[in-house]
């Protein structure tokens, strides 16, 4: 597909209808395509209703630039597929950015407009197998969520998750039977406790802040099966 040969260009993604990341977008995008581009500004924060409504609604051929933060290839593969569900879905076509726009998201899309090669087509994407690896549920007897907010990723939070990853593995309990399955998460809230970690079912909350206290809380909590209690939070 030559970039100049489609009859629309549609911009989908959260937060393009209000606020400071919309106000910029769209006062970039007005300056590099015209004002009537603001009509191709499509807001996914309520969902992609709006998307598929305004899709059906264009004129074939037509391109959709993924504007979508957290974008990964699966998440564009459910882009494309819902969008191969539509009327006329051998004229639809996807960009994404994959998240990597930074400062200048409206330059960044219109530049990936200009990109044919990077443009996907919306039929034969490849089905996820009815029946695969994934398809029960896993024999995990605990969870634990670590925090990865911002209070307890300034506290160390992240090295912390590959240590617990490499200490539950050497173990033998790090997400198989009878193991634990390790969740990062956002804030908990007892921030200032932190870096916080849970523990399910238990419901135990612990403070774990270093390597060291990850090596001793594995041991004592996960292989020893015994609370911790100068590690437990006080609540
Ligand atoms: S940032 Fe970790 S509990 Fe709030």
């Amino acid at each position: 597909m030559n970039a100049t040969s489609y009859a629309r260009v549609l911009f989908a993604g959260p937060d393009l209808g209000e606020g400071a990341f919309a106000e910029l977008f769209r006062r970039q995008l007005a300056a590099l395509r015209g004002g009537p581009a603001l009509a191709d500004v499509v807001d996914t924060s309520a969902g992609y209703d709006a998307l598929w409504r305004e899709v059906q609604a264009s004129a074939r051929p037509l391109l959709v630039i993924d504007l979508e933060p957290q974008a990964s290839a699966p998440h564009l593969d459910w882009l494309r597929s819902e969008l191969g569900r539509l009327e006329a879905p051998d004229g639809l076509f996807v960009a994404s950015l994959l998240g990597q726009f930074e400062a200048d998201p409206a330059g960044a899309a219109c530049a990936l407009v200009e990109r044919p090669a990077l443009h996907l087509a919306c039929l034969d994407v490849p089905a996820l197998p009815g029946s695969h690896a994934w398809s029960c549920i896993p024999p995990h007897a605990r969870r634990l969520l670590l925090c990865n907010g911002p209070r307890c990723t300034r506290r160390g939070a992240l090295p912390l998750w590959k240590k617990l990853r490499e200490t539950l593995k050497a173990a033998g309990k790090l997400e198989c039977e009878g193991g634990v399955h390790i969740t990062r998460t956002q804030c908990q809230f007892p921030c200032d406790e932190g870096p916080t970690a849970s523990l399910y079912p238990e419901g135990e909350w612990y403070r774990i802040r270093d390597e060291e206290e990850v090596l001793r809380w594995v041991q004592a909590r996960i292989v020893e099966e015994r609370q911790v209690p100068e590690m437990l939070m006080k609540g």
